[in-house]
């Protein structure tokens, strides 16, 4: 199925007023094969009638199963390897002894996609982090695919995902196999929360994150989306917390009141002063 301009600008439109993707005029292919799937899914016979019914209703099944399908969700797990070390190595480490007190932490990977992000995490938190064990710790995952959602909740992957990036060690402790999957132990897949949340919409997020994992997503934003949700952030995290975002992601030159750690790592440029002041929730 083919769609005509005027239907591929509305949808470029649609897609950017919803979630802030950008799609350019130059992938309009991946308009239509991403698409095509879902007009079929509708009873839709052409791509008018997909503009028509978004125009009527753009919140509706169909419009959610069309920014699902437009949203790209590589990921998979232990994606830039030095990243989790230098969280368990120094990131979580500081975090605990400013909040030794309370024993609490507050995890949120946003954009997680299909969950390998948060749970390569609490893996690695398991083997490197024993001691938080007798903390509480909860770790929020969300992202604006319902598909990535269900997946990730599920704990179920191919054999091709756990090819990925995942040590032979954790797939042994943590997986058991069930046919052709193999399915995260109950232990892994409880310790972590996931919702539904659109960063281009409101954050109805109810904790103050120590540590925020917002990885290789910024990059589909323009500069105006990517300073709105920077400052966002700036809201939402703990002011001693971090900030981590992905190998081709910055915060320089977009929100000033973010410093650099480490590769990856954030921090808000007074963090220093907010720990001393202390943090423990
Ligand atoms: C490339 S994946 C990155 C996944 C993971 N953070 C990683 O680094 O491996 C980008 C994710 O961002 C999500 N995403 C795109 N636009 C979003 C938005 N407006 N709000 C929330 N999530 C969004 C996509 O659904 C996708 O799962």
């Amino acid at each position: 199925m083919s769609a005509n301009a005027a239907e591929f600008g509305f949808i470029r439109r649609f897609l950017y007023e919803k979630s802030a993707i950008q799609v350019g005029a130059d992938k309009d292919y991946l308009i239509e094969s991403r698409l095509t799937p879902v007009l079929r899914k509708h009873g839709l016979t052409d791509f008018g009638g997909l503009v028509r019914r978004l125009r009527a209703n753009g919140s509706d099944a169909l419009s959610v199963d069309v920014l699902d399908a437009m949203t790209t969700n590589e990921t998979y797990f232990f994606r830039e390897p030095a990243v989790f070390d230098q969280l368990v190595r120094e990131v979580l480490p500081n975090l605990m002894s400013t909040r030794a007190a309370s024993r609490r932490l507050h995890i949120w990977s946003a954009a997680c996609s299909t969950g390998q992000e948060p749970y390569s995490l609490v893996m690695h938190m398991r083997e490197r982090l024993p001691q938080l064990r007798d903390w509480q710790v909860q770790v929020l995952a969300s992202d604006v695919s319902p598909s990535c959602l269900a997946q990730a909740r599920a704990g179920v992957y191919r054999q091709l995902e756990v090819n990925r990036g995942l040590p032979a060690p954790y797939l042994l402790k943590y997986f058991v196999r069930r046919g052709l999957d193999y399915v995260l132990k109950d232990e892994i897949r409880n310790a972590v929360e996931f919702r539904a949340l659109n960063l281009a919409g409101n954050w109805p997020i109810d904790i103050r994150p120590d540590l925020v994992l917002m990885r290789n997503v910024l990059i589909y934003f323009d500069l105006a989306t990517k300073t709105a949700i920077l400052g966002k952030v700036r809201k939402v995290l703990a002011g001693d917390g971090y900030l981590v975002l992905g190998a081709a992601e910055t915060t320089l030159n977009i929100d000033p009141a973010f410093e650099r750690v480490t590769q990856g790592v954030y921090r808000l440029r007074n963090a220093a002063t907010n720990s001393r002041k202390g943090s423990s929730r």
